[in-house]
C-alpha cells in the first residue's frame, strides 16, 4: 500500500498543512500578532493616560456594617421620603452612602452641583450594577467591598440609577434616584 492512501495513525496521511506557511499567511499572522501587542499596550496606557478609570478607593467591609453605616447616614441627613425611600441631603464635602440590595437603591440622594463628595457604594446581598442614567457611568456594586468614589456632580437634574447586573426576579424594578440642584 502506498503511504498517500493510508489513513491510520501509524502512516502519516498525505496533506499540505504541515508544509511551511506561505508568505501571505506569515504576513497576516505577523500583523495579527503586532496588533495584539498594540492592544495589550493600550491597557496600561489607557489606565494612566485615558482618564477613564475612576479615582476609587476600595476596601473590605462586612455587609451588615455597611448597612449600619448607611442607616446612620440616613438618620443624620434625612429630609423626606420618596415612595417610601428616605431622601437624604448630606452637607457638601461629606461621605455619602448608597446601598444596592434586592431590589432597590437606598436612599435617594439629594446633592449640590459643583461640590465634592465621597460616594460609598456597596451591596447588602449580591452583585448589582450601578448605572447612572442618562449619564453613561457604570460601576460594579459588590457585597463585602466599599467602593469610595470621589465625585463632583457636574450638572443639575433628576437622575436615575438603573441596575445593570442581573440580580433576580425584580432586577428590572431596581431603579434609584439622585437629584442634583
Ligand atoms: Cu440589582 Cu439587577
Amino acid at each position: 500500500m502506498d503511504a498517500s492512501e493510508a489513513h491510520s495513525a501509524i502512516v502519516s496521511p498525505a496533506g499540505v498543512w504541515w508544509r511551511p506557511a506561505g508568505k501571505q499567511e506569515k504576513l497576516w499572522v505577523s500583523i495579527a500578532f503586532v496588533w495584539c501587542m498594540v492592544l495589550f499596550a493600550m491597557m496600561p496606557l489607557w489606565h494612566f493616560k485615558g482618564g477613564q478609570n475612576p479615582s476609587g478607593v476600595r476596601s473590605r467591609v462586612e455587609p451588615r456594617d455597611f448597612i449600619a453605616r448607611v442607616e446612620r447616614f440616613v438618620n443624620e441627613y434625612k429630609i423626606g421620603e420618596d415612595n417610601g425611600v428616605p431622601v437624604v441631603a448630606p452637607p457638601p464635602g461629606s461621605d455619602i452612602y448608597l446601598l444596592g440590595q434586592m431590589w432597590r437603591w437606598y436612599p435617594v440622594l439629594r446633592l449640590k452641583e459643583g461640590v465634592h463628595y465621597t460616594l460609598h457604594l456597596s451591596s447588602a446581598d449580591i452583585n448589582h450594577g450601578f448605572s447612572l442614567f442618562p449619564v453613561n457611568l457604570n460601576f460594579q456594586v459588590v457585597p463585602g467591598y466599599d467602593y469610595g468614589l470621589k465625585i463632583v456632580p457636574s450638572r443639575s437634574g433628576d437622575f436615575r440609577i438603573v441596575c445593570n447586573e442581573f440580580c433576580g426576579i425584580n432586577h428590572h424594578m431596581m431603579v434609584g434616584k439622585v437629584v442634583v440642584e
